[in-house]
């Protein structure tokens, strides 16, 4: 048998092995000292020069193949070890949601479940959209409730408010129905209370023959669903995109004859609704003949800290681990 018979002998007795021997077995007989690798190797130091010529390629080819081989088990095994998904780590520190997301998806859920489809819209908004198409025109006194970012580009600003989605939504054709949860900017002083960013979510229904019940129907189910209770109080109030403008409260999911949190009077202050402004629809080039609709604005900020019982607004854009683990 010449040295050629026996390199491929040994590369066949190598491709049987694979498939039927243990990694460790493999390993033992083909790498290191006394393998079978091993000793073809000292066999071939022995060869004539002209042999080693013909050979060596082979030699190191069949090496190579082999050493290739066990490498790649190795990298498997160690890969294996690292997706081992019924590993146990004791006290292992996983991470939690924040109570935003908590709440959004609460309230998702809740709306999905109606047939509203959940939108979005950009924080960087222009003036337009922000004030004129809601029918808040520039000289307007409502401008004030809402102090505005302002940005470097003139007629841009950050949203005072995600009514702005509205907007956006209304170009599509009618029926929409959407919420939208998101965050709002305002400038302001920071305090326990207000902060320069927060949570609101927009709710706005339109198609044909929506009336006011529908509204106070819809919120009458959110009520029940995440406060447990359907009791709502409806007080005029002023929104220059709506009208009638309304405020809505919840009864106190916490006590019965008056506590902190409702500042003993048992009802809490929920959402700001009412229906489309026609100014609205039509800047929206809605066909009002057809359509009309209603909309509704809520903290969830501050509907958050109502139900969490968190007295400070800045602890949501906190680092405190104290307070976000609590979430768990
Ligand atoms: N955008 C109003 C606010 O930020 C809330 C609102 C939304 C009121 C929709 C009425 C209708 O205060």
């Amino acid at each position: 048998m010449n040295f050629n018979d026996k390199l491929n002998q040994l590369k066949d007795l190598f491709i049987k092995d694979s498939t039927t021997l243990s990694y460790s077995e493999i390993k033992k007989k083909y790498s290191g000292k006394g393998s079978v690798v091993d000793l073809l190797t000292d066999e071939f130091k022995k060869l004539s020069s002209d042999e080693k010529k013909d050979y060596g390629s082979l030699l190191q080819e069949v090496k190579k193949e082999i050493h290739e081989f066990i490498n790649k088990k190795e990298e498997i095994k160690v890969t294996k070890k690292i997706l081992d998904v019924t590993a146990y780590k004791p006290n292992a520190k996983r991470g939690h949601l924040h109570p935003y997301t908590h709440i959004t998806r609460k309230l998702e859920d809740i709306f999905i479940s109606m047939g509203y489809a959940i939108h979005s819209g950009p924080e960087i908004e222009t003036e337009y959209i922000n004030f004129e198409a809601l029918n808040i025109p520039a000289d307007h006194p409502a401008r004030d409730m809402q102090d505005t970012f302002w940005l470097n580009i003139p007629g841009f600003l950050l949203r005072t408010h995600t009514s702005t989605v509205q907007i956006h939504a209304l170009k599509q054709e009618p029926p929409i129905a959407i919420f939208v949860p998101g965050r709002a900017y305002r400038c302001e002083a920071t305090d326990a209370s207000h902060d320069v960013v927060f949570m609101q979510a927009e709710g706005m229904l339109v198609g044909e023959n929506i009336t006011l019940g529908d509204l106070v129907g819809t919120l009458k189910d959110l009520f029940k669903r995440l406060l447990g209770n359907d009791k709502i109080r409806l007080r005029p109030s002023y929104f220059p995109f709506v009208e009638p403008g309304l405020e809505v409260d919840a009864q106190c999911p916490f006590c019965k004859d008056g506590c902190a949190t409702c500042k003993y009077s048992t009802w809490i202050e929920i959402a700001g609704a009412g229906m489309i402004h026609p100014n609205v629809l039509e800047k929206a080039g809605i066909n009002q003949d057809k359509y009309n609709g209603f909309a509704f604005g809520m903290g969830l900020t501050r509907l958050a800290m109502i139900l969490y019982g968190i007295s400070d607004i800045r602890l949501f854009q906190s680092d405190k681990l104290e307070f976000l683990n609590q979430f768990n």
